[in-house]
């Protein structure tokens, strides 16, 4: 074991990075930040250097890890776009693998997806793959964590779905809405992901929360918590998708990806054989947080363009 003390965190003022590095702080960790956003306002001020991820210039890349004992990594991006790209992600995480085992980084907490495959046909789930297995490959010693949909504040999935329940006159659900979801909460993986940091051995973790939802139960309930009697009907892929462009051209996002459909259709985001790992049940939060959940909605695109700008004022100011 070296003397490296200093925990790396990717993206420290996004959503999942921001709940780690306030879990390492509190623990009285050295902690530092790569991030594309390092104009971003700085929740933990002096305490969390933030770094330049520095994709393209892998010695200042290794300069930023040379410190480092562990690296938490988040980073990935949601869907394709014409401004950034799964492959692109996945190529990067490749450059950080690298860099992190030439600068010498004991240990990598990676936070992957439910059923990574690299046979399928959805590149979120075909580059996680490549990903957890690249990072395998690397001989440091990994902890690979799965989450489903991680819920919060800073959420978009869950959010997005209250809002269209308080702004909809329907609500429309894929198909038979059968599909499952396991939805874990921001705290209980960013617990266990600073609990991984000090784990030497490699494992892989179903990062899954206490309750399990089918998607149109998922709606109801939110629905039920939030104290809206709102019609839930089937809709084709084709009819959400076109319904949920509709509402991207009014908000300027993207709603929903065919992809995640196809995806969340498919149940990959259920993990039928884990146990769960996390505390937090979404229904109790729901209902804690029901006078502001789904009130304004979230809007990823402009987490990516607004990079000056916390994902909390994003959401204020929508
Ligand atoms: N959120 C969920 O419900 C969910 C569900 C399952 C799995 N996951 C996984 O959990 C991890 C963290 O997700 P999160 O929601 O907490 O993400 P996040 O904080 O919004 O972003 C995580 C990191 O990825 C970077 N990033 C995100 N989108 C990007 C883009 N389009 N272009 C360039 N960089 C981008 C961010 O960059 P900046 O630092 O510059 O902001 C940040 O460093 C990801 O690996 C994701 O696959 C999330």
């Amino acid at each position: 074991m070296s003397d490296k003390n200093t925990y790396a965190v990717t993206g420290a003022f996004g959503y999942s990075g921001k709940y780690i590095a306030a879990k390492l702080l509190s623990q009285n960790k050295r902690v530092i930040t790569l991030t594309n956003s390092i104009n971003r306002p700085n929740p933990f001020g002096t305490k969390v250097k933030a770094c330049k991820f520095n994709f393209d210039n892998q010695a200042e890349l290794v300069k930023s890890l040379s410190e480092v004992k562990t690296l938490i990594n988040t980073y990935w991006v949601r869907f394709n776009h014409k401004t950034f790209k799964h492959s692109e992600a996945v190529d990067n995480t490749l450059i950080l693998f690298e860099a992190a085992k030439a600068a010498g980084v004991e240990k990598i907490v990676h936070v992957s997806i439910s059923n990574p495959s690299k046979t399928s046909h959805l590149e979120y789930f075909s580059g996680k793959a490549i990903l957890e297995e690249a990072l395998i490959n690397t001989g440091i010693s990994h902890s690979i964590l799965r989450p489903t949909i991680i819920f919060g504040q800073e959420d978009i999935l869950i959010n997005n779905i209250a809002w269209m329940v308080r702004t909809m006159p329907i609500m429309g659900v894929f198909g038979d809405g059968k599909y499952k979801v396991q939805p874990i909460h921001v705290l209980d993986l960013a617990e266990t992901a600073v609990q991984e940091a000090e784990n030497p051995n490699n494992i892989i973790i179903e990062a899954i929360g206490e309750e399990t939802y089918e998607y149109k139960e998922l709606v109801k309930t939110i629905a039920n918590i939030l104290g809206i009697n709102r019609k839930i009907i089937s809709v084709s892929n084709g009819f959400g998708y076109f319904m949920s462009k509709i509402i991207g051209w009014w908000k300027n996002d993207y709603v929903v990806t065919r992809e995640e459909i196809d995806g969340l259709k498919s149940n990959l985001l259920y993990t039928p054989d884990a146990k769960p790992i996390g505390k937090i049940k979404l229904s109790q939060w729901i209902q804690e947080n029901k006078n502001t959940l789904g009130k304004v909605y979230s809007n990823e695109l402009q987490r990516r363009k607004m990079i000056e700008k916390s994902y909390e004022e994003l959401k204020t100011n929508n």
